[in-house]
């Protein structure tokens, strides 16, 4: 006789919702020979079962009760995809109670709440899953936890965001302006509905938290991440990284040193000859080091309805294996360390600044004394352009202490010599 289908209920048939429906209606009959059970969709949530969806799905699929889901003993699965935070955590606990596993593609949620659900899930002994809530289709939640697991990594860099790789690219590569970049990104869909959670460096951070807290075995929230966006960089920024040989990228960085964890979302100037910078549009790369495989990187689709999808569609198939051998639960969270996040200031890094200053002699002798005096060394200084009697000038520090940086910088800008600070951007990835 034939097993039992495993069932699922999808909370959610929006971009996701619909690319998981489409995923396993185009994918069921190998899906079901690799599990060794049908998956069926039982129920899906919706606010609005009148809606018109482009995507077919039987009229008596739909609900707008999630007790239909979470309170139904036939469902063994269920498929958060609806987005929220508080709705979806309610939702997801409760799905936890009633003994079913859960896939979520919800990074905001996780990002916040990771401990409490993985907690609920371990108390369940079923699955939490959320390969979908970091980059999309790439896989890297399940490798770091499990093909990777046997390394101690060292550090972890991600163009996370596809919306601001997006626009840096435009920038860059088509000399096009910021709003207008940003604009597109919106009008192919990269963008969140509040794409200020893109550019501010917001939705990057969620997902390094993610990141961070896998592979270094300790909980990092997403308020534990330092941020900047990328709303300051202009097209002299583009220029004269190009000019010096680097790419501007928004990076998620996660580093552990002496035990801490520096964890933080910044737009970097790369060297070119790193893989990175190579990384254009809405693609998403994720760089990870560890101590047994070296350096490896991870390359695709950050976003969209079915790369996502095909992320959740994974994890679905992992929920339905493990039920159907009897063991739900069996990877579950790993912080089993508590570590120190270091504050901002006592990083190290190198420093790009470009600052408009008076053009006239020994200008540059006073700012290098203070930077002197703060215990920042200058790798190189170049003067750009003159605006209205003003020269702009380019420096780039060798590795210095951030807190050095900034005591250098709260001087510099009070001097009557110094127009302004136009843009302070660490330098990533360069050993020279
Ligand atoms: P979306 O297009 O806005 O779809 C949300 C779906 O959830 C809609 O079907 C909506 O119902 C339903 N929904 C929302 N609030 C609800 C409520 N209170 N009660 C019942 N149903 C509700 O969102 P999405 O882009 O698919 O994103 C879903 C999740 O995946 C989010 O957590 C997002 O961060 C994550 N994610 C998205 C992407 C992506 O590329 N879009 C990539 C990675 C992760 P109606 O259809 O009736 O309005
Ligand atoms: N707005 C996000 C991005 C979508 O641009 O990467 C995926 O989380």
């Amino acid at each position: 006789m034939d097993k039992p289908s495993i069932k699922i209920g999808i909370l959610g048939l929006g971009t996701v919702g619909s690319g998981v429906v489409e995923v396993l209606n185009k994918n069921g009959s190998d899906i079901e020979k690799k599990v060794g059970r049908k998956i069926e969709i039982k129920d899906i949530l919706v606010r609005d079962i009148s809606k018109k969806r482009k995507t077919e799905v039987p009229q008596h699929l739909l609900t707008t009760n999630p007790d239909d889901i979470l309170e139904n003993p036939e469902i063994d699965i269920v498929v958060e995809v609806m987005g929220t935070i508080d709705l979806a955590r309610q939702y997801i606990l409760k799905a936890f109670e009633n003994k079913k596993s859960v896939v979520t593609a919800n990074k905001d949620l996780i990002a916040l709440h990771g401990k409490e659900l993985f907690e609920a899930a371990e108390k369940a002994g079923r699955d939490l899953l959320f390969e979908a809530s970091v980059a999309g289709g790439i896989p890297i939640i399940r490798p770091l936890k499990e093909c990777l697991s046997g390394n101690r990594f060292t550090r972890i860099m991600g163009i996370i965001n596809g919306t601001t790789n997006y626009i840096l690219t435009k920038m860059s590569r088509d000399k096009m302006e910021f709003d207008d970049a940003l604009a597109e990104a919106q009008r192919l869909g990269y963008a969140e509905a509040d794409p200020a959670s893109d550019i501010e460096g917001l939705d990057a951070a969620r997902k390094i938290a993610i990141l961070a807290s896998i592979a270094f075995n300790s909980r990092v929230t997403y308020e534990d991440v330092y941020v900047e966006g990328i709303t300051k960089i202009n097209s002299y920024d583009i220029r004269y990284a190009e000019e010096l040989g680097y790419a501007v990228k928004l990076l998620g960085i996660a580093k552990e040193a002496d035990g801490e964890l520096d964890v933080r979302v910044h737009p970097v100037f790369i060297p070119k000859s790193h893989a990175l910078a190579a990384v254009s549009d809405e693609f998403n790369a994720i760089f990870v080091e560890g101590d047994a495989v070296g350096e490896a990187m991870f390359y695709g689709k950050g976003a969209g309805k079915l790369p996502t999808a095909s992320a959740v569609v994974g994890d679905i198939i992992s929920a339905a294996r493990n039920l159907s051998f009897g063991m739900p639960g069996r990877v579950g969270c790993t912080c089993f360390y508590s570590k120190k996040i270091k504050p901002i200031q006592e990083i190290e890094s190198k420093y790009y600044l470009r600052l408009l200053v008076e053009d006239r002699p020994g200008v540059l002798a006073s700012i290098a004394g203070v930077f002197g005096n703060s215990n920042v060394s200058i790798a190189s200084v170049i003067q750009k352009r003159i605006e209205k009697d003003m020269a702009e000038i380019v420096l780039v520090t060798h590795t210095v202490k951030e807190a050095n940086l900034r005591d250098a910088l709260k001087i510099i800008e009070g001097l009557t010599i110094v127009g302004n600070i136009g843009n302070v951007i660490r330098v990533e990835g360069s050993d020279t």
